[in-house]
């Protein structure tokens, strides 16, 4: 049963307090670094014998001691057999000379390890953890730790691991100020006040969690707003951030604007070709390796989104892209310029305009003409980070050139942390996904760990417990153990994460069936969530111009940007076939292009990104287009609700702190999602006029407008979009004409139903500003628990909303025909009490 939503979102949880770690420190023991325990019976030598004392071997024997002795000790020692022998770690030459008789692998692979278990149980073992180099040791340490913590047998083990590809990188995008673009999780914890904060130890923390999936680059900072990042004084700063990550393998990597000669470097001009710039470029390079030897290099974001580029000189992205790599080049460095590069003022009203073919009409002419150590970094589709799009095409269309995948950790369009969406699916169909190149079998996977690429994830981690949500932690994770290892199933991922974070009481294992219920929930939330908002390749049907986070349909219509749906009263969808429309599909490789050219070829999940079809238009199975948006955006509101019950079945099962603070968060999406199905459904149903043949789009049993209500005080309005309201409408308590004083304000119905016991939903719309009070009454009588709320979270745009509409539900109210049924509203400072409509909800059994 849905309660009261007790959380501020993006506020006031600095601390996840479900680790071991002291109260207030930000640690990676947060999140699935917790070493509390196993799942499993574990043998392990617990005398760790170190072999070297490189700084990374350091790290590597302090982390398998800590590991070892965390998962050992305490109320779980049960479960652990020491094992006499020794644990013993080095790198694979360290193991060879102090082991001659062993067979120690010769050929791991670059950052790879060997596990390797010799002798027995009975009469001592030893166990080894090997490196093809320093790197390799820890994250070696790391794979053991994993597999003891999540309940794998390691006696008789003997594996071999190295990462598939060799940038696994993830990206900040903080600002100097504190500020993170696109951050869901607080401030940042590299910067604030222009500066590198003093405290540093969460970004040590963050380089341990990171290092522990593979992650072996940062780049610190916001690919906007980047020129300050080359001033000295900010190198001096980052110099520390550097020796931060240094124990942990994670290099850093700064995002820099293209124009900082003359931004900050005094030269009239910043025209890459020009040798003056190139001078600059080396110099600044060369202070920065003077400072940080192991710099790994820059991000670029060029000619995109009024971010300065080569194009004001009539240079190409290559121009530039090669006057950072040579001054980079002596160093070892590298250059991501990252392929989002695209016009958004495009002409909305021209057929043939089309965003999507941007990037590959720009660099696929460019292949071969990069430096070597220039790695083009593309976003995983054409567009930005939809909740579903194709994968984009230049992935095929740059065959001399290094490339990376560009994913987005932090959930901009995939619901900001506040939805639980596990991220792993989506990206694994990405990289699994056939291009044909040249007629054959080519991977997207197998492209990008080709020519030293790799994977770039967007992270956005902040203050506020890493990523805000407990939940989104998995997808972190989840990014690092693909980098590694792409052929990794997304669900053998999230079991991994699910048996290392969820935790039980500390002396329970977790139940087999609660692990698959958390596997589960985490499997159906993308799906859930596209069909929620945005299915059959319509895109992210928000506001694109705004938060990108709840509905809003137009938002990405009329306007320059071009992510359109080009929805009208007769279809929907963008024609990008080659015959009649943009082209966009003749990018791919010829097998591809061709099932995507028609209509009837193209994968349902697509079939609107690629063509303009009729409301009528059946899709493979029969079912009409628009009853398919009806009824995905009905099934995807269900399965959030399931969401809820199924964490309430794990109530006692789990960490009690972690049960808490993830249980209001579901909550709040399964009526988010209630906000979304209304605005999708009502939307197409008005501009089709087509009916649901099940009868839900323009009917809602129970429901009671607030503009339909005898009201006191409140006023109406129209809220803009209108479909983010029902009916188009909504209520404020706004000042009374006379005075500027603020009262309260209330709206009362007449109930007219059957008598019984009923939950009643109120959707109010949450604003900031100010902390509203609601209460709900039955003939001036509170009509139960929790029947007063406060609107209290911090939820984007500042006026009645899709992105701040927010349901509470009173349960368990007694209601007869007649009673009076009223909700008051008290503003508090600019919040003005605004609601939608209350519900009469069938009672629902009491969960909790
Ligand atoms: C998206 C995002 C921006 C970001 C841009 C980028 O458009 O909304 O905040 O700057 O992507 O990837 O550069």
């Amino acid at each position: 049963m849905l309660r009261k939503i007790a959380f501020s979102l993006g506020l006031g949880l600095a601390v996840l307090s479900t680790g071991n770690s002291g109260a207030g420190a930000q640690t990676a023991d947060q999140a699935w670094l917790k070493y509390a325990g196993s799942h499993g019976r574990i043998y392990v030598p617990l005398k760790v014998r170190a072999l070297g004392s490189s700084l990374l071997e350091q790290s590597a024997t302090q982390e398998l001691r800590r590991g070892i002795n965390g998962i050992t000790s305490g109320s779980v020692t049960w479960r652990t057999s020491a094992v006499q022998g020794q644990t013993v770690i080095g790198t694979v030459e360290e193991v060879r000379e102090a082991f001659p008789d062993l067979k120690v692998p010769t050929d791991l692979g670059a950052d790879g390890y060997w596990l390797d278990w010799e002798g027995s149980i009975d009469s001592g073992a030893t166990l080894v953890v090997a490196g093809a180099d320093q790197r390799g040791v820890l994250y070696g340490a790391f794979a053991l730790l994993r597999l003891f913590a999540s309940g794998e047998n390691v006696a008789y083990l003997n594996l071999r691991s190295h990462p598939a590809m060799e940038v696994r990188w993830v990206d900040q995008w903080d600002n100097a100020d504190g500020s993170i673009e696109r951050g869901y999780a607080g401030r940042s914890i590299f910067f604030e006040g222009g500066k590198v904060r003093e405290d540093l130890k969460p970004v040590a923390e963050y380089a341990r969690l990171l290092a522990s999936v593979g992650i072996n680059g940062c780049n610190v900072n916001n690919v906007n707003n980047a020129a300050p990042f080359l001033n000295s004084e900010m190198i001096h700063g980052l110099t520390s951030v550097a020796d931060a990550m240094r124990p942990w393998g994670v290099r850093l990597a700064i995002s820099v604007d293209v124009a900082s000669p003359q931004k900050i470097g005094g030269l009239t001009t910043y025209d890459p070709l020009d040798p003056e710039v190139k001078a600059w470029w080396s110099e600044k390079v060369n202070e920065i390796y003077a400072l940080i030897p192991d710099f790994a290099g820059f991000t670029v974001k060029a000619d995109s989104e009024g971010q300065p580029g080569p194009a004001s000189y009539g240079r190409t992205p290559a121009d530039a892209a090669n006057t950072l790599a040579a001054a980079l080049a002596p160093h070892g460095g590298v250059v991501l310029y990252r392929a989002f590069v695209y016009n958004h003022h495009l002409d909305w009203n021209d057929p043939k305009a089309d965003r999507a073919r941007a990037a590959y009409d720009i660099f696929h002419p460019l292949d071969g003409k990069f430096a070597p150590n220039v790695i083009v970094q593309t976003k995983e589709g054409p567009i930005d980070f939809q909740v579903r799009e194709p994968v984009s095409p230049l992935f095929g269309g740059l065959t001399e050139t290094s490339q990376a995948m560009e994913l987005q950790i932090t959930q901009e369009y995939t619901g900001q942390q506040r939805h639980l969406v596990y991220l792993a699916p989506m990206w694994k169909q990405v990289l699994d996904f056939d291009m044909r190149v040249g007629g054959s079998a080519t991977p997207v996977k197998k492209i990008i760990a080709g020519k030293n690429g790799g994977m770039v994830g967007v992270s956005g981690v902040g203050r506020d417990a890493w990523l805000g949500s407990p939940l989104a932690m998995a997808n972190l994770f989840a990014f690092g153990r693909l980098a590694w290892d792409p052929s990794l199933a997304p669900e053998e991922i999230a079991s991994e994460w699910v048996r290392l974070t969820l935790l039980a009481y500390p002396d329970e294992r977790l139940r087999r069936d609660d692990i698959q219920r958390v596997v589960d929930m985490l499997m159906q939330s993308w799906p859930a969530y596209e069909d929620y908002t945005g299915p059959l390749g319509l895109q992210t049907l928000t506001d694109i111009t705004g938060s990108h986070y709840g509905p809003g349909i137009e938002g990405s219509e009329n306007n320059g940007w071009g992510q359109w749906h080009r929805a009208d009263h007769e279809g929907v969808g963008m024609d990008r076939s080659v015959a009649t429309g943009t082209g966009f599909a003749g990018q791919y490789p010829p097998e591809v292009a061709k099932i995507y050219e028609t209509a009837a070829t193209t994968p349902d999940d697509l079939l609107l990104f690629f063509h303009h079809v009729p409301y009528t238009y059946k899709l493979h199975d029969g079912k009409t287009v628009i009853q398919y948006l009806y009824d995905s955006h009905y099934a995807g509101a269900a399965q959030a609700a399931e969401f809820v019950r199924d964490w309430v079945s794990l109530k006692g099962h789990i960490d009690p702190a972690l049960y808490d603070n993830v249980l209001p968060r579901l909550e709040y999406q399964a009526g988010h999602a209630i906000v979304w199905r209304d605005a999708i459904v009502q939307y197409f149903f008005k501009l089709s006029g087509i009916p649901d043949d099940q009868d839900r789009a323009g009917h809602f049993p129970g429901r009671m407008e607030a503009e339909d209500a005898h009201l006191d005080g409140y006023q109406i309005i129209g809220v803009t979009p209108w479909e983010d309201a029902s009916g188009g409408k909504a209520v404020i308590c706004a000042p009374a004409a006379e005075s500027s004083a603020r009262r309260s304000c209330s709206a009362e119905w007449t109930y007219a139903g059957a008598s019984g016991g009923f939950d009643i939903a109120a959707q109010f719309f949450d604003l900031q500003g100010g902390s509203a009070k609601f209460a709900l009454k039955v003939n001036g009588q509170p009509a139960g628990q929790q029947s007063s709320w406060s609107a209290d979270a911090i939820l984007p745009t500042r006026r009645p909303h899709g992105d701040n509409s927010t349901r509470h539900i009173v349960e368990d109210v007694a209601l007869k025909p007649g009673d009076a049924i009223r909700l008051d509203g008290t503003p508090d400072a600019s919040d003005p009490a605004a609601f939608d409509y209350i519900e009469v909800l069938p009672a629902a059994t009491d969960p909790h």
